[in-house]
């Protein structure tokens, strides 16, 4: 095998909060009076895993595999998306090593949920849930996401190389 033994992938990802949508962060139904817009169900945590899979096996990005203009992804999961992006990691000979997520959002606090988002990653990726952790913090008021005008996510991501590209 040439090169490292190891890839990385990052991923990022913004959604508007609206009212009249459900807020679903991580594939987890989150009591709020607000939600997330967006072409599918707007996981915009999910959306940041399946950008830092996709960049780690070198696949590009989650728009050119799921546009948002094609009907079949209007409201779909977004955790169907992520076990389409973790299919294509396997099937490069990658498999995850860990990663690490942060969500971005003023309100709601997302502390109570965050081991149900990794579960419920892990649960998809077929991976230990001590392989993901997700953090969360506020903005401090500032900008965008200070305001409630929207939330972000982000994932780091590390793989491990268990077979040469095919
Ligand atoms: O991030 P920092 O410690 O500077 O402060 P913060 O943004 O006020 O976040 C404090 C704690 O609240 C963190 O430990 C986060 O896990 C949690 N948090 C949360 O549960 N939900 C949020 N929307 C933002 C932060
Ligand atoms: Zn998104």
């Amino acid at each position: 095998m040439t090169g490292s033994d190891y890839k990385i992938g990052s991923g990022y990802d913004v959604h508007r909060l609206v009212s009249g949508k459900k807020l679903i962060i991580g594939g987890v139904n989150i009591d709020f009076h607000r939600g997330l817009s967006g072409h599918s169900d707007a996981d915009v945590l999910i959306h940041a895993v399946c950008d830092a899979i996709l960049g780690a096996a070198g696949l590009g990005d989650i728009g050119e595999h799921f546009p948002d203009t094609d009907p079949e992804y209007k409201g779909i999961s977004s955790m169907i998306l992520l076990e389409k992006c973790g299919a294509l990691l396997g099937k490069q000979g990658l498999q995850i090593a860990n990663m690490d997520c942060i969500v971005f959002a003023q309100v709601p606090k997302i502390s109570p949920y965050k081991k149900k988002m990794e579960k419920n990653i892990a649960g998809v990726l077929n991976v230990d849930a001590a392989l993901v952790n997700v953090k969360a913090t506020t903005t401090e008021t500032l900008g965008f996401i200070g305001k409630e005008q929207g939330i972000a996510a982000q994932c780091t991501l590390l793989v491990k190389v268990i077979s040469p590209k095919p």
